[in-house]
C-alpha cells in the first residue's frame, strides 16, 4: 500500500524537496504542474500531497496522510497527537513577542491586545505570566497592527528579522525556537511499521549531523 506524505506549501516546501532529493528521492515531477496538489510516486512507494503549512497536522493526525513535515510552531498550535520523531534541522526560526519601538504597554498588562496568526501559543504564553490579554487573531501581516493600533504587541514568527526592522518593531522575548519536523499518524506507525521505519532511517540518513 502506497504511504501518503504531506508536505507544507510554501518556504518549507523547497527544503523538504532538497532533503528528499538527497536520500535518492526525485519529486521533480512536482514542478511541472504548479497547481496540481497531489503527486504519486509508485516507483517510490508514496505519494505526496502539498497543503497549507497549518493543515500539516491535521492530515496527519486524522490519518489521511501518514506523514508529514511540519513546523513546530504549526505542531503546537494545533496540539497535534501525532509522533515527532525527527527534527529535520532546517525552517529554523523563533516564536516571539514584537512590539514597537519606545511603546508605553499597559499598567500591570491590564487591556493589553495581541495580535497574531498563533491564538494557543500566545495565550498560553500570557496566561503562564498571569498577564490577561485579548487576543486578535490574523492571518498574515501581523506586524502592521501595532503600527496601526490594532494590537500593542504582536506574537509571531523571526527568520531574518527583516520584517521586524523594516517596521521598526523590536523583538522582546523568545518563546521558543522552532524547526520543521518529521511527523506521523499513531495508527500508521503501528499498522505499517516497517514501511515507516524504513523512510524515517532513510530521511535521517539525509540530515546533515
Ligand atoms: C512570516 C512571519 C513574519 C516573517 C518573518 O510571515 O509571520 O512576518 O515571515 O520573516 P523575517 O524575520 O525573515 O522577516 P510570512 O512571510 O509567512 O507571511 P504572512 O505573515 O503574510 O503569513
Amino acid at each position: 500500500m502506497m504511504l501518503r506524505i504531506a508536505m507544507p506549501k510554501g518556504r518549507l516546501l523547497k527544503q523538504c524537496r532538497t532533503l528528499f532529493d538527497k536520500i535518492g528521492f526525485d519529486l521533480s515531477a512536482m514542478d511541472r504542474e504548479k497547481r496540481k496538489l497531489m503527486f504519486s510516486f509508485p516507483e517510490y512507494g508514496f505519494e505526496v500531497m502539498v497543503v497549507k503549512p497549518m493543515d500539516v497536522p491535521v492530515y496527519v493526525e486524522y490519518g489521511v496522510a501518514d506523514l508529514g513535515v511540519a513546523g513546530k510552531d504549526v505542531i503546537l498550535e494545533e496540539k497535534s497527537d501525532v509522533y515527532e520523531p525527527l527534527d529535520l534541522g532546517f525552517g529554523h526560526c523563533r516564536m516571539v513577542v514584537a512590539q514597537p519601538k519606545g511603546i508605553e504597554l499597559p499598567r500591570y498588562g491590564l487591556g493589553l491586545k495581541v495580535a497574531t496568526k498563533y491564538p494557543r501559543i500566545a495565550e498560553y504564553h500570557y496566561s503562564k505570566k498571569g498577564i490577561p490579554v485579548e487576543i486578535i487573531q490574523l492571518y498574515g501581516s501581523v506586524e502592521l497592527a501595532p503600527l496601526v493600533g490594532l494590537a500593542h504587541q504582536i506574537v509571531d514568527i523571526v527568520e531574518t528579522g527583516t520584517t521586524l526592522r523594516e517596521n521598526n518593531l523590536e523583538e522582546v522575548e523568545t518563546i521558543f525556537e522552532i524547526t520543521a519536523r518529521l511527523i506521523v499518524n499513531r495508527s500508521s506507525m503501528r499498522l505499517k511499521y516497517k514501511r515507516i521505519s524504513e523512510l524515517i532511517s532513510a530521511i535521517e540518513k539525509g540530515l546533515p549531523v
